[in-house]
């Protein structure tokens, strides 16, 4: 009895003496722990399957493009991981057959930068495939250096936007045919500081990488705008989305001047705010699945719930001229 009588008195003045230092240490430790909570993320809560579906989900090798093909392909869909490098999408693709069982993950060729090859894929599905529900528009660069595509376009917009686009309306006719049916884009936040520059928009006079990823990423978005109204009373869907901050391969442009402090900056932001791919995936999963979604359209979705756009991006004169540009691009 008069030992714990002790032991008490002790921890009494102990925590009076370090009060300060305890409740920070409490403080911090809660605050890490709603910060980490809050960048988690929505979860995607369908049950839904997909057997007898087809999906075509581009830039599946890796990160959320994976990690989305590994999921619908556990629901049971026939998934073809459309890839520029055909090792690297064979190599995601065994591993998805391993972890899922599912035998029916197919490997075709696409790169969004050489507009033939799009052809040549969109060509193919259409030969080989009798039907497709869902068409997830996922592959993206970010902030690289001033590249053109093998087309002549400023790298992020040729193949955030243009390959993409000109892949949609390709495979439009297929999809309407498979309805009810859905397109899926993977936009980004970067949209909310975008604009479109109508007069340079190849960044030819001018470019910042950054400044073209948020233009590209905006055009995802107003695409889906003008592609969903497009397709009112089709059966067939247009939704965009942000998948989050998420650590993927995404940002193998960015940090390349070797300094020390930014490896172990962005360890700590990882570690506190970044996604998994799996939780990056979350937003495109429900999107493609989820049964309440059947006639949603023109909507932009994060953290698997509709999210407001800015202004720029509900703009339908930006909307219809993109639209207009873009087929003249590449060549509608
Ligand atoms: N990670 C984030 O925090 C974040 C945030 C907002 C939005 N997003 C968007 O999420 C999407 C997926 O990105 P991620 O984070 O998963 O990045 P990632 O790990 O870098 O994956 C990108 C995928 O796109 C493919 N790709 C790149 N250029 C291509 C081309 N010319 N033709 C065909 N495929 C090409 C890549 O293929 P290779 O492996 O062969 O290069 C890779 O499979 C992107 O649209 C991105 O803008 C990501
Ligand atoms: C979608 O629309 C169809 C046709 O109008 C209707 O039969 C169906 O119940 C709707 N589905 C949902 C989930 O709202």
């Amino acid at each position: 009895m008069a030992t714990s009588v002790v032991y008490l008195e002790d921890i009494v003045t102990f925590v009076r003496r370090h009060y300060i230092a305890l409740a920070s240490v409490s403080f911090i430790g809660i605050g890490f722990t709603l910060l980490r909570k809050w960048a988690d993320g929505g979860v995607c809560t369908s049950q839904a399957k997909l057997t007898g579906k087809t999906v075509i989900i581009t830039g599946a090798n890796t990160g959320i493009g994976k990690e989305t093909a590994l999921v619908l392909a556990e629901r049971g869909a026939r998934v073809i991981l459309a890839c520029r490098d055909i090792l690297k999408g064979e190599r995601a693709a065994n591993d998805i057959i391993r972890e899922t069982g599912n035998q029916n993950v197919v490997v075709k060729q696409l790169d969004l930068a050489n507009l033939k090859t799009v052809r040549k894929f969109a060509d193919d599905v259409i030969n080989k495939e009798s039907h497709l529900e869902i068409l997830i528009n996922n592959a993206g660069v970010m902030a690289c250096p001033y590249w053109k595509t093998d087309d002549g376009f400023e790298m992020q917009f040729g193949v955030n936007h243009l390959g993409h686009f000109l892949l949609t309306n390709l495979l439009l006719d297929l999809l309407k045919k498979s309805s009810p049916s859905r397109i899926i884009t993977v936009s980004s936040l970067a949209m909310e500081t975008g604009q479109i520059n109508f007069e340079d928009i190849n960044s030819e006079k001018n470019y910042v990488p950054w400044v073209a990823y948020c233009q590209s990423k905006l055009a995802n978005v107003l695409f889906t705008r003008e592609l969903s109204k497009k397709l009112e009373g089709s059966g067939v869907t247009a939704n965009s989305l942000h998948p989050g901050i998420v650590a993927t391969e995404l940002g193998r442009y960015m940090n390349q001047d070797h300094s020390i402090w930014k490896p172990v900056l962005m360890k700590i932001l990882y570690f506190m705010i970044f996604k998994t791919s799996q939780q990056g995936a979350q937003t495109t999963i429900c999107l493609a699945l989820d049964e309440t979604l059947t006639n949603t359209s023109g909507v932009y979705f994060s953290d698997c719930v509709p999210k407001e756009v800015p202004p720029q991006a509900r703009d339908d004169d930006t909307a219809k001229k993109l639209w207009d540009i873009s087929s003249e691009m590449v060549g509608l």
